[in-house]
């Protein structure tokens, strides 16, 4: 059951969720989110017994409304991805950044490292680990790493897990589906799952791309952030590239989504392509 369509979310509660929920992940939900918002906050304010989103509002402003700030921002972030989403991106990566990149660790221990900060449930991280497993097959000496990090539990467990319905797993070469997935039987025909060998190089981790320090190393190689900053505003975005760009090495690449440039924002970086970004070495 749910609490009746009919039950409105007035213009005062969906600004003060509008307020809260941009102060903490700096998401912008303008005035016509308030249906969609509305829809999606039905069933927590069933799950919670509560029949009015006035006493949802109230819930969030106590003491005891710290996690459910959480859990309002996970029902409020959209998380659609797929595997190889923006393919020219791996291609870039793969043609041109990796090979240089090994060439710079060769005779070294350190590993590329790698970022996905805003992962959703996964297929992008592991599309990711496909690309550098691909590559690392001719150089078995490389040693790589990828943290993938969301602001949404409910994803992060999608993406630890790594599981995904078949049809979704859609591949630029098909033989990468027996090489890297295995398939599910059982309870789980239908599905495949991201072979072990390539989950042991992502880490993941909850991460809200505002909060103060990040949980992963500074240096890193290559960070991909896509498709999230179109959900934030101007002072935002310059914010983030700023602080991503202090996370990456020198020479290192951003990666941004194609409907995501950062023109319009000052930032330190140099464009190889429009949504491909440099940090001067
Ligand atoms: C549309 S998905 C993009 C997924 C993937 N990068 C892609 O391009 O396919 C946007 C993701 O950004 C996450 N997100 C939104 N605001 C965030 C924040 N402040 N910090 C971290 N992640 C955030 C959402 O939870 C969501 O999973």
């Amino acid at each position: 059951m749910l609490i009746p369509p009919d039950v409105p979310l007035s213009e005062r509660a969906f600004g003060f969720l509008a307020n809260l929920v941009y102060e903490r992940s700096r998401i912008r939900l303008g005035p016509d989110r308030q249906s969609l918002v509305a829809g999606r906050l039905r069933q927590r304010l069933l799950a919670l017994g509560l029949d009015r989103y006035e006493d949802y509002c109230a819930l969030l402003e106590s003491p005891q409304g710290g996690d459910e700030v959480d859990s309002l921002i996970d029902l409020i972030s959209t998380n659609h991805t797929h595997f190889f989403r923006e393919p020219a991106h791996f291609d870039l990566l793969a043609r041109d950044i990796l090979p240089r990149l090994a060439e710079g660790v060769q005779g070294s221990l350190r590993p590329l490292r790698l970022w996905t900060a805003a992962a959703s449930s996964g297929e992008e991280a592991y599309s990711l680990a496909i690309v550098l497993g691909e590559f690392a097959r001719t150089r078995p000496w490389l040693s790589w790493h990828i943290d993938a990090s969301d602001i949404s539990q409910r994803m992060l467990v999608r993406c630890r897990q790594g599981i995904y319905e078949e049809e979704k797993v859609v591949l630029p070469a098909s033989e990468w589906r027996e090489r890297w997935f295995q398939r599910g039987i059982g309870e789980r025909e239908g599905y495949l799952r991201v072979k072990a060998e390539l989950r042991r190089h992502v880490a993941v981790h909850w991460v809200n791309l505002f909060q103060e320090g990040y949980p992963v190393a500074a240096g890193q190689d290559v960070i991909f952030c896509r498709n999230v900053m179109i959900y934030f505003d101007a002072p935002s975005r310059e914010l983030l590239v700023e602080r991503l760009t202090d996370m990456l090495a020198p020479g290192g690449h951003l990666f941004v989504g194609h409907s995501e440039s950062l023109i319009g924002i000052r930032h330190r970086l140099v464009a190889v392509s429009p949504s491909v970004y440099t940090r001067r070495a």
